[in-house]
């Protein structure tokens, strides 16, 4: 045992998508605080959901893998079982071209948020954490641009359609839902919506927010989207925030998890600046003109108790780990 590691507690949480990127880094610290973990994958066989969960430190004596597929509500009932607490992060993750939109991706996200929050209220489940997006709160082109964006605004669905940003539409509406769910059953939720998460991978494959950085560095990537904006986050802060969301019952709401709300190009300049070997290419100072820049993204977190991890160590992080990993070179 660790010097970090917790004495046990009796207490179960479930971790849906608990073989993905922030997943892993999710059932690593519960693990540390002590908790017995049912985490979900979507293949039991495959070693690359597991091998790296069951490496974890506790994991041997309070890490239970459950396969799950977000469309099988029995598959979900089976993991949440005995659990007090559900972390629901499993979501089709891409930004990718899709062919269909429906069954690739809306139907998981909003569907799969159903099922687990149905089956949460069922088993009496105290308190359930839904991983939402700051893609629900962006794209908002009616957003005033001499306000910072914050929680209080929302993705604007029909932008979506018209524009056929399937990611961000399939996280609002699965939010939605989650909100929807709340009221009208009395399960007490609460959301962290994370920006473009970045940091030390677990998994022995690269997600799509990792691919981001990896594609700028090595393909000169600058491909920006209006509307958005750039919210970095380091890994670690947001499996935290989940946690700090989970144990302060005081914590309500929706919660946006970001270093700050910056620029794609002041992203690029800072990973140029910090690693001049790369080609990185020089972009202009506003990429996302009439967004307002601001570093109080995540002050309800902060006022929670979490210290949020500076940009230069995010991407130190996340190219160290993209190297080491074989991703780059
Ligand atoms: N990464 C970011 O920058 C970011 C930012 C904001 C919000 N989020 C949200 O955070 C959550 C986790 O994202 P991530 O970056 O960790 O992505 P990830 O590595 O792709 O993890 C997604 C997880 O969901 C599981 N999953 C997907 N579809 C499923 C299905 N139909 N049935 C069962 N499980 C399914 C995946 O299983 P497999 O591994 O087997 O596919 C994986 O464990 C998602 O809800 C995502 O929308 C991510």
């Amino acid at each position: 045992m660790t010097e970090k590691m917790a004495e046990p507690r009796a207490e179960v949480v479930c971790v849906t998508g608990g073989s993905g990127y922030i997943g892993s880094w999710l059932v690593r610290l519960l693990l540390d605080r002590g908790y017995t973990v049912n985490a979900t994958v979507k293949d039991l066989k495959d070693e690359k959901e597991t091998k790296h969960l069951e490496a974890l430190e506790g994991a041997e004596s309070r890490l239970r893998l459950f396969q799950i597929d977000l469309l099988d509500y029995d598959s979900i009932v089976a993991a949440i079982t005995g659990a007090s607490g559900v972390f629901h992060l499993a979501s089709p993750c891409t930004v990718d071209q899709v062919h269909d939109p429906e069954s690739e991706l809306l139907a998981p996200a909003i569907k799969g948020t159903n099922n687990v929050l149905t089956a949460a209220k069922e088993l009496g489940v105290k308190r359930v954490v839904v991983t939402s997006s700051v893609s629900a709160i962006v794209p908002s082109p009616s957003w005033p641009s001499d306000v910072p964006k914050s929680e209080d605004c929302w993705t604007d669905e029909g932008y979506c359609k018209q524009k056929e940003l399937w990611y961000p539409l399939s996280k609002t509406l699965a939010e939605k839902a989650a909100w929807e769910f709340s009221k009208e059953k009395g399960l007490d939720i609460v959301v962290v919506n994370p920006g473009t998460v970045m940091g030390p991978i677990l998994p022995p494959t690269i997600n799509a927010s990792m691919q981001m950085i990896l594609l700028l560095i090595q393909a000169g990537c600058t491909q920006t989207y209006e509307n958005f904006f750039m919210g970095s986050v380091h890994v670690k802060d947001v499996a935290l925030a989940h946690i700090l969301v989970y144990e302060n019952t005081s914590a309500t709401g929706r919660h946006m998890c970001v270093e700050s709300i910056s620029h794609y190009g002041d992203f690029a300049a800072k990973v140029a600046e910090l690693y001049p070997e790369y080609n990185i290419p020089r972009l202009p100072k506003d990429t996302q003109p009439g967004l307002m820049r601001s570093k109080n993204g995540s002050k309800k977190l902060m006022d929670l108790g979490l210290e949020i991890t500076s940009l230069e160590q995010i991407i130190r992080d996340s190219v160290e780990s993209l190297k080491s990993k074989g991703f780059l070179s």
